[in-house]
């Protein structure tokens, strides 16, 4: 099954081509399908904003089209950056911005979790929508290589998720755990 994923974000292509290729659909970003627009985001929930996403492109190509929105939510911060994740500080500067901002905040008090939604449209128009998430702490400084956005600060045990290979980060991430569900989901429908 052909699938466009409704994004420009190379880490994410990235990853959902390894989650998603070897199960047997083939996957295209919305640049290699030739498609440059980036929807506005006005959603108050990471479903929503998957779906504002995921319509956008269905509206120019009636294929199978994937969306996510994902972020990372801080308890200690009252949940921020939530769905501001992307546009919480600049570029390059959003994990410092959370590490100054627990300054002087426990270990116990660093709880914080990366939630996925994705968004499956398909060519007759149905809506499919899973989550995932996972759970972890806020660390103490930047850790690790790989990656991107808030994984060098993101604690999962004892290492950060920019510690992690590509594999060991999607048998643990929120959206490796939103993809699981979504196969899930289709196997349901008998469409997988
Ligand atoms: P969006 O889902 O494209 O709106 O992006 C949400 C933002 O959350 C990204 O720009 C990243 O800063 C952050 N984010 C989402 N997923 C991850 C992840 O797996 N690791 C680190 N940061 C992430």
């Amino acid at each position: 099954m052909e699938l466009i994923l409704a994004t420009n974000n190379k880490g994410k292509v990235r990853e959902y081509k390894e989650i998603l290729e070897p199960l047997g659909f083939c996957v295209t970003s919305q640049g290699e399908a030739g498609i440059n627009i980036e929807a506005e985001e006005t959603g108050k929930t990471f479903s929503e904003n998957a779906y504002i996403k995921a319509k956008a492109i269905y509206d120019i190509k009636k294929t199978y089209v994937l969306a996510d929105d994902s972020g990372l939510v801080v308890d200690a911060l009252d949940g921020r950056p939530g769905v501001y994740s992307a546009r919480y500080a600049e570029p390059g500067k959003r994990c410092d911005k959370i590490l100054s901002e627990l300054e002087g905040v426990s270990f116990e008090k660093r709880t914080a979790r990366f939630l996925c939604s994705i968004c499956l449209i398909k060519p007759n128009g149905d809506v499919l929508s899973v989550e995932g998430r996972c759970e972890g702490r806020i660390g103490y400084d930047k850790k690790g290589e790989n990656g991107f956005g808030y994984d060098p600060i993101f604690l999962f045990g004892d290492k950060t998720l920019a510690e992690m290979t590509d594999d060991e980060k999607n048998s643990v991430s929120h959206r490796g755990n939103a993809v699981k569900a979504l196969i899930a989901a289709l196997k349901d429908k008998g469409e997988e």
